[in-house]
């Protein structure tokens, strides 16, 4: 059975840097209280009009280019996205367009911070049944459009960012690197705790009167305690799996959603900080972007070769949460 090899990654963010006191212009906020709280001192945002395909665009052409592959060599894309350019299609046929690509298949993936996760538990059944060879795999947001910039919405405005990260996936065989397990959860009871209600199939939205589009919703207390519990349970599976100790994997990539998660599971596997993966105070949460983003800039910096033994987790909106583990 082939194995799934991640042998591009790539990633884009846009230019335009806002600081935690640029928040201070929209929502009655400071650094203190962000950073304290979050780990984020800055993110990016996009100048508007945007398009999240677009972000995706920019890390797959690198993410491409780094594997030597062209598009046209693409057998599937995958397209994690919770912020898509349209409510219908997803943004994985934009993109699909954008490459110059004719009738390659394009799917999207719903499942917010942990869409990557589950992206990739999904390219890696394509690979191990032989159906497609070279895949895809793209996490693009762009959230700066959606925040609510009302008083209300400044718990859930400080947290977000824009940005895209990339990977593309090749069956090797006989390989001894690769993915090696995905283990992949979710709990719709909870899926009203972190959510966008609207726009929704279930409201006529454009004629309900005192209508305000979208606006975030979070319990963040919740959400932190769900976060760290069921992130730690995911990377603990993901050891099991393997027979791994924690302390001989080499590179933890945690999503960003707050450094505060990532600490405390670092704490309950009794592991220096240094050992996971973190570019929150620079991005901010990307939602499906953050752990391909980490991934590219983890490759980058050298902390990634072949051979390094990788965890990854997510957990997010839904809820939803997962782990991947693989050897780079
Ligand atoms: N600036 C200043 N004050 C703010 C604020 C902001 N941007 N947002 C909220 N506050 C205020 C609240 O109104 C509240 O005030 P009150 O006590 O007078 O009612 C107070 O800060 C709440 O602070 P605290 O209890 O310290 O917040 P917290 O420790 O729960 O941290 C989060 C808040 C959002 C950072 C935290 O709950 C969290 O990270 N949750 C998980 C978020 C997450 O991971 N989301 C994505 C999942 S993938």
């Amino acid at each position: 059975m082939p194995r799934s090899l991640i042998t591009g990654v790539g990633m884009y963010v846009p230019p335009k840097v806002v600081r935690n006191d640029d928040l201070r212009a929209y929502f009655d906020t400071s650094d203190e209280w962000i950073y304290s709280r979050s780990g984020i001192k800055e993110r990016r945002w996009v100048e508007e009009p945007a398009s999240t395909a677009e972000l995706g665009y920019y890390a797959a052409q690198q993410a491409l280019e780094r594997s030597g592959k062209r598009p046209q060599e693409l057998d599937l894309i995958v397209f994690a996205t919770l912020s898509p350019d349209m409510y219908f299609p997803g943004s994985g046929v934009l993109l699909q367009h954008k490459l110059g690509l004719d009738t390659t298949p394009a799917l999207d993936i719903r499942q917010q911070c942990s869409g990557f996760v589950y992206g990739l538990a999904v390219a890696d059944q394509f690979i191990r049944t032989g159906m497609y060879r070279t895949i895809l795999l793209v996490g693009a947001e762009i959230q700066s459009t959606w925040i609510d910039y009302s008083p209300e919405g400044r718990t859930v405005g400080v947290l977000f960012g824009d940005g895209a990260g990339a990977v593309v996936i090749e069956a090797a065989e006989n390989a001894h690197r690769g993915i090696l397990s995905t283990h992949l959860y979710s709990q719709g009871a909870y899926a009203r705790e972190l959510c966008v209600a609207e726009p929704s199939s279930a409201t006529r939205q454009h004629i309900l009167p005192g209508s305000y589009g979208m606006r975030a919703y979070m319990n963040g207390k919740e959400v932190f305690r769900h976060a760290v519990q069921r992130m730690g349970e995911a990377v603990q599976e993901a050891l099991s799996a393997q027979g791994w100790q924690a302390e001989e994997v080499d590179l933890f990539v945690l999503h960003q959603a707050n450094i505060r998660i990532v600490q405390a599971v670092a704490e309950f596997f009794g592991l220096p900080m240094d050992k996971f993966y973190n570019n929150i105070h620079k991005y901010g949460n990307t939602t499906a972007a953050s752990i391909p983003i980490c991934l590219t800039e983890a490759w980058e910096e050298g902390r990634l070769q072949p051979g390094s033994k990788v965890i990854l987790a997510a957990f997010g909106s839904g809820f939803t949460w997962g782990s991947v583990a693989l050897i780079w």
